[in-house]
């Protein structure tokens, strides 16, 4: 039986449903409270043309959102019932969310606390134990998206196709104008700021980002490599990818993980057939790679890292006030 929920509390669980990553922090999410439901709404003046001319990465981005969304309204005694993509006629219109009383549960409370404590490390990580990668998959079978762990030759193949997708873009003008617009700034509530980005050489499998002031660790990358990958390449499969995104990253933070999307190498045609090539060869059931993620153990010596900026609520919140 679904409940009018009141807009306060949902209004607070927006809040923090906004925390979560998305393609450079473009945000690209607005809400719509209503008649005590909520749309998602994919906001298209946000949308990263070059990168992500197709608009998945923006779709995988509110995808997360969403599933942080989830997370954030248990704490209000709330569980959801999702309408994904419910108008053929508006596209932008990515989820209306019903909601029904719920009790919160301990899994939730959890993984609310990995809301706060999860960030994008782009430094290198230790070997991660087998405990803590254990059970993964399982997690995301409900999301209808695969994971696959990549093998001892992961790092090789994702480095090669790091390398010639880089190669491609050395003189794309297009391509750097948008990345510098987005990133390596400070002070700001959206894109990547300097603080986020490694002073120097990044892990052999990361983006080429502009130069930033965070210290990467002199030890090289042992981090694990899984591919989330889908059997087919359409909007809502890059929205329930976002959600699996969500769940991966923020259980992964709950067992002590850092973590990494990555998606410089699903994003050329060419790259992209690499990653699938080294999925399919680690098993994967999924034809179409939509991210990479690098878990791992955290750095040592970690000191805390400033968190990336967030719009204001106030930016993205419209109350249709009926
Ligand atoms: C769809 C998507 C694609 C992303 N691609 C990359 C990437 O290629 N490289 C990277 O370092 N981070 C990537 N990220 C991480 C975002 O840059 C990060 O979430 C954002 O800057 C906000 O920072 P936070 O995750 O620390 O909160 C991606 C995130 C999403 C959701």
């Amino acid at each position: 039986m679904g409940t009018r929920a009141a807009p306060e509390p949902i209004r607070a669980a927006v809040s923090v449903a906004c925390r979560a990553p998305s393609v450079h922090n473009s945000q690209p999410w607005s809400w719509v409270f209503s008649c005590g439901s909520l749309e998602l709404h994919a906001d298209r003046l946000r949308a990263l043309p070059v990168v992500d001319p197709l608009a998945r990465q923006m779709v995988i981005s509110c995808g997360a959102a969403l599933n942080h969304l989830e997370v954030a309204v248990a704490a209000h005694g709330l569980g959801v019932a999702v309408d994904r993509l419910p108008d053929p006629g508006n596209p932008m219109l990515l989820a209306s969310v019903a909601f029904v009383s719920a009790d919160d549960s301990e899994r939730a409370r959890s993984l609310r606390a990995a809301i706060e404590g999860r960030w994008t490390d782009r430094r290198a990580f230790g070997t991660p134990t087998d405990d803590a990668l254990a059970g993964l998959q399982d997690l995301l079978g409900g999301h209808g998206v695969s994971l696959t762990f990549l093998g001892a030759d992961g790092p090789s193949r994702l480095a090669e196709a790091t390398r010639s997708g880089a190669e491609l873009r050395r003189h794309d003008a297009a391509y750097r104008a948008e990345l510098f617009w987005w990133t390596g700034h400070s002070g700001t509530i959206e894109g990547i700021p300097a603080s986020a980005l490694p002073d120097g050489a990044t892990v052999p499998v990361g983006r080429e980002y502009p130069r930033g002031i965070l210290e990467p660790p002199g030890a090289s990358d042992r981090a694990a490599l899984a591919v989330l990958s889908t059997d087919s390449d359409t909007r809502l499969d890059w929205l329930r990818c976002g959600e699996a995104l969500s769940e991966l990253l923020l259980e992964a933070t709950v067992r002590g993980l850092a973590t990494c999307p990555l998606t410089h190498v699903t994003e050329i045609a060419a790259s992209r057939e690499m990653v699938r090539a080294a999925a399919t060869a680690s098993g994967a059931r999924g034809r179409f790679p939509q991210v990479v993620v690098r878990l791992g153990t955290p750095s040592a010596g970690e000191f805390e890292v400033p968190r990336t900026g967030r719009r204001r609520v106030d930016d993205v919140w419209h109350d249709a006030g009926i």
